[in-house]
C-alpha cells in the first residue's frame, strides 16, 4: 500500500471533499487591495479633546431604544487611542491601501471654520504618517455619515447652506492632508445618507419623512460633491497629484422572473433610482437626473402629487454641466441582492406621502431566494449580483474606472469565520469575471478591517477581519481565519477558487 497511498489520496480526496476542485485565479498586476473602516464606527473618543457631538452621538445618547443592543460608539474599538495597532493590522493583511473617514465634528467641532481643532487635525495627520511609514496608501473618505449636530439643527443636508459649509471642511482637509493622500472620496453612500436618514429612520438623524426631504438632501449633496471636486481640480490636484471620486452603493435588483419584461424593467428602474440618482448626474454623458426619475417624480400634475409641483428639485443647465464629470473614478459599495418586481403603478400619484419604493414602482424582497444568509437580515449571499452590477455600471457609464470601495459580509461573532472566507472567494471571483469581460476595475477594498459599531445594529453584527474584544479595556484585536486568507490574497494577488 505504502508506495501507492499518495496517488490514491489524490484520486479520492476531491471525491470526499465534494466535486469542487480548487483552481488559482490571478488579478491584474497593479491591482490595488485594501481594507476599510469609518470614523464613528471605530474611533470612540466621542468627547475627547474639543470634539463636539455628531448626529450619531445625539441619536445613540437620546434614543438608545432605537439601537438593537442599546449601545453607542462612545468608546467602540477605541481607535482614537489605538490607531498604531490598526496600522499594524493593515500591514499584517498586506493591504496596499487603508480606507478610513474623517470625523467632521472632531476636526471642526461646530461644523464651521471658526473652530478648527488642533487635536482633531493631528489625529488624522499621525494616522496618515504611520500608514505611509509602511508604504500603505491612505484612501480618505471626507464624509461617512458623521454630520456635526449643530449643522443638523439647521436642517443638515436638506439646507443648501450645507454646500459652502462642506466645501470649507473639504478645503481644510485637502490643505492639511492632500500632500500625503492620493485617493479621496467626497461622500460615502449618498443614497444611504439621504433616503435612510431623511426618508426613513434607519440612520441618524432619523428624520423619517418620506417623499420630499431625501430628494432635497440628494440635490444639495450632489452640488456639494461637485463643488469640492472643482475646488480640488482648480487648486490642489496638479500640485498634490491625487485623484478624487465618490462611493455610491446599491444592492443588485435581480428580476424575480427573468423571462418577464415587466420584472426586467423593474430591475432597470431600481438601478436608475439607486445608482442613477447620483450616478447619472456625475457619470452619464448628458448629466442630470435619470429620465425615469424625472418622469415618475417631477412630471406629475398638482393633483397627482398632492399640490407640490415637483418633489424632485430641478437643476439649471449650468448646474448640470458643473456636476457632470466630477469624478476620477467610480467607487461602488456592494453587499447583497434582492428579487424585484413591478408594483404595477405607472406613476407616484394618488398616494399620501409617497415612499421611495413607491416612487420607484418596485417591490423588493429576499423571501423566495435560497441564497445563504448572514449575520444581518438584509444581507444574503449572491455573488452573481456583484458581476451583474459591475457590468451594468460599465455599460451605463461608458466604462469608467471602478474601485470597489466596500464589499463584505457579517456574522454574529467567532474567530473561525469560514462563511466569510467563502463569501470573499466567491465575490472576488465575480469581480474577476467582470475584469475578464472587460470592466475596468482597478481596486478592491474589503469591509472591514475589524469588528465595529454597525450603526443601528450596534455591536450585534460583525464585519471584521479582526475580532475586537469590546469588554476589555485594551479593546484587544485578534485575527480571524478570514484575516489570514485575505492577507494571502493581497500578498499573492490570487484567489483559490
Ligand atoms: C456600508 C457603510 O458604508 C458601512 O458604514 C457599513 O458598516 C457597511 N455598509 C455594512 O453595513
Amino acid at each position: 500500500w505504502k508506495p501507492i497511498l499518495p496517488a490514491l489520496l489524490l484520486i479520492v480526496s476531491p471525491v470526499c471533499l465534494g466535486t469542487h476542485v480548487s483552481q488559482t485565479r490571478r488579478f491584474p498586476n497593479d491591482f490595488l487591495w485594501g481594507v476599510g473602516s469609518s470614523s464613528y464606527q471605530i474611533e470612540g473618543g466621542w468627547n475627547a479633546d474639543d470634539k463636539d457631538e455628531s448626529i450619531w452621538d445625539v441619536l445613540t445618547h437620546t434614543h438608545p431604544e432605537k439601537i438593537a443592543d442599546q449601545s453607542n460608539a462612545d468608546i467602540s474599538a477605541d481607535s482614537y487611542h489605538r490607531w498604531r495597532r490598526d496600522v499594524q493590522m493593515v500591514k499584517e493583511l498586506h493591504a496596499g491601501t487603508y480606507r478610513f473617514s474623517l470625523s467632521w465634528p472632531r476636526i471642526m467641532p461646530g461644523g464651521y471654520m471658526n473652530h478648527v481643532s488642533t487635536a482633531g487635525i493631528k489625529y488624522y495627520s499621525n494616522l496618515i504618517d504611520e500608514l505611509l511609514r509602511y508604504n500603505i496608501t491612505p484612501t480618505v473618505t471626507i464624509y461617512h455619515f458623521e454630520l456635526p449636530q449643530k449643522l443638523q439643527e439647521l436642517g443638515g443636508w436638506t439646507n443648501p447652506e450645507i454646500i459652502p459649509l462642506f466645501k470649507d471642511f473639504a478645503r481644510l482637509v485637502l490643505e492639511m492632508y492632500g500632500d500625503r493622500v492620493k485617493i479621496w472620496t467626497t461622500i460615502n453612500e449618498p443614497w444611504h445618507v439621504c433616503e435612510h436618514a431623511y426618508g426613513l429612520d434607519y440612520m441618524a438623524p432619523s428624520y423619517n419623512f418620506p417623499g420630499i426631504p431625501a430628494y432635497l438632501c440628494g440635490h444639495n449633496l450632489l452640488k456639494a460633491h461637485a463643488e469640492v471636486v472643482h475646488m480640488y481640480r482648480d487648486h490642489f490636484q496638479k500640485r498634490q497629484g491625487g485623484r478624487i471620486g465618490i462611493s455610491l452603493d446599491t444592492s443588485w435588483p435581480e428580476p424575480r422572473n427573468p423571462d418577464s419584461a415587466e420584472d426586467r424593467e423593474a430591475s432597470e428602474r431600481a438601478m436608475q433610482f439607486y445608482v442613477g440618482w447620483f450616478g447619472h448626474p456625475i457619470f452619464s454623458k448628458h448629466g442630470n437626473y435619470p429620465k425615469v426619475m424625472i418622469e415618475r417624480i417631477r412630471n406629475l400634475s398638482k393633483e397627482q402629487d398632492f399640490g407640490i409641483r415637483s418633489r424632485l428639485p430641478e437643476f439649471t443647465t449650468e448646474e448640470i454641466h458643473r456636476i457632470r464629470g466630477t469624478a476620477d473614478f467610480f467607487g461602488i459599495n456592494h453587499y447583497t441582492s434582492n428579487l424585484v418586481t413591478s408594483n404595477g403603478h405607472n406613476n407616484t400619484g394618488g398616494f399620501p406621502v409617497p415612499s421611495f419604493n413607491h416612487d420607484m414602482g418596485v417591490v423588493e424582497s429576499q423571501n423566495e431566494v435560497d441564497w445563504p444568509g448572514s449575520g444581518s437580515v438584509w444581507l444574503r449571499v449572491y455573488p452573481k449580483g456583484m458581476y451583474n452590477l459591475l457590468m451594468w455600471i460599465h455599460r451605463e457609464y461608458n466604462s469608467p474606472e471602478i474601485i470597489v470601495t466596500e464589499n463584505g459580509v457579517s456574522d454574529r461573532g467567532g474567530l473561525e469565520d469560514y462563511a466569510r472566507v467563502d463569501y470573499f472567494n466567491k465575490y472576488l471571483s465575480a469581480v474577476l469575471d467582470a475584469i475578464e469581460d472587460g470592466v475596468n476595475i482597478s481596486g478592491y477594498i474589503a469591509w472591514s478591517l475589524m469588528d465595529s459599531y454597525e450603526w443601528k445594529a450596534g455591536f450585534s453584527e460583525k464585519f471584521g477581519f479582526y475580532h475586537v474584544d469590546f469588554t476589555s479595556p485594551q479593546r484587544t484585536r485578534t485575527p480571524k481565519i478570514s484575516a489570514r486568507v485575505f492577507a494571502q490574497i493581497c500578498k499573492t494577488n490570487t484567489i483559490d477558487w
